[in-house]
């Protein structure tokens, strides 16, 4: 019988995180959730992913509750929208600490117990930017890619221990992000004018990506590692 995993999803409180943390929970997994932002689903932690201390200490409190932590997504996440020309390197910076070490912090906090037991899954949330590139998100874009660079290094170094790492990078998901992104008149049409121009004729829902999160956490996806899985409609392929 395969045991209770304990899973922890960042970025948890909105949105994908949200999704995935319910999702994760229906499937009968302990779930904790670390966001700055006050959650309702699972074991709310009010952790800042990039301030180290602060999550080595909710992964201790996680593994006291629960036992040791065997899942973990990476979807908390922040947009940025400036112009290269214009960028202040404080912003650039904010948003590498934010989207890619805040990744850093995490997987390393956790590591111990899945390297003990032997058996882990680490799911990265990074974005269909690194596939198309994005106008005026060069932080943003970076630090993405950089996650995408990150989960097929620790892929090869993990997978010997049973440890699986891969990335769900999601296009077009009805989240506040893309409200806000919409409503700032940043998307370049409106979310009715995006759909037109998605194959599959409608807009992601958090719920797609949280579909194939709880698929790569799964037992049976002991044999896909080191990939980057997209969920975006077919607007890139
Ligand atoms: N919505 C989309 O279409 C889309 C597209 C590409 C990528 N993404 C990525 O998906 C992930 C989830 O995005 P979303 O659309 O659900 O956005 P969202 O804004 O609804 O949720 C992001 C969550 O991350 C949390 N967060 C932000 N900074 C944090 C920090 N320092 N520490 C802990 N938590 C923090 C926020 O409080 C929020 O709860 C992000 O990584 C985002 O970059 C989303």
């Amino acid at each position: 019988m395969t045991p209770v995993r304990t899973a922890v999803v960042t970025g948890g409180a909105s949105g994908i995180g949200r999704a995935i943390a319910r999702r994760l929970a229906a499937d009968g997994l302990r779930v904790a959730v670390f966001d700055i932002a006050p959650g309702e689903t699972g074991d709310a932690l009010t952790v800042d992913v990039c301030d180290r201390a602060q999550v080595d200490k909710a992964m201790a409190t996680v593994r006291e509750r629960y036992g040791p932590v065997s899942v973990l997504v990476n979807a908390a996440g922040k947009d940025g929208f400036t112009r290269f020309s214009d960028l202040p390197f404080e912003e650039w910076r904010r948003i590498v600490d934010i989207n890619l070490n805040g990744v850093f912090h995490c997987v390393q906090s956790v590591l111990p117990d899945m390297w003990e037991g032997r058996w882990g899954r680490i799911v990265n949330i990074s974005s269909s930017s690194t596939h198309s590139g994005q106008p005026f998100m060069a932080h943003y874009v970076a630090a993405k890619s950089a996650v995408n660079g990150l989960t097929k290094a620790l892929a090869l170094e993990l997978g010997p221990r049973g440890i699986t790492v891969n990335a769900v990078p999601p296009g077009f998901i009805d989240t506040p992000m893309l409200r806000t992104a919409e409503h700032e008149g940043r998307l370049g049409g409106s979310i009715e004018e995006h759909i037109d121009r998605t194959p599959v004729r409608r807009v992601g829902r958090p719920e797609d990506i949280a579909a194939t999160c709880a698929f790569l956490v799964s037992e049976e996806a002991g044999y896909i590692t080191g990939q980057i899985i997209g969920v975006n409609g077919g607007r890139n392929t």
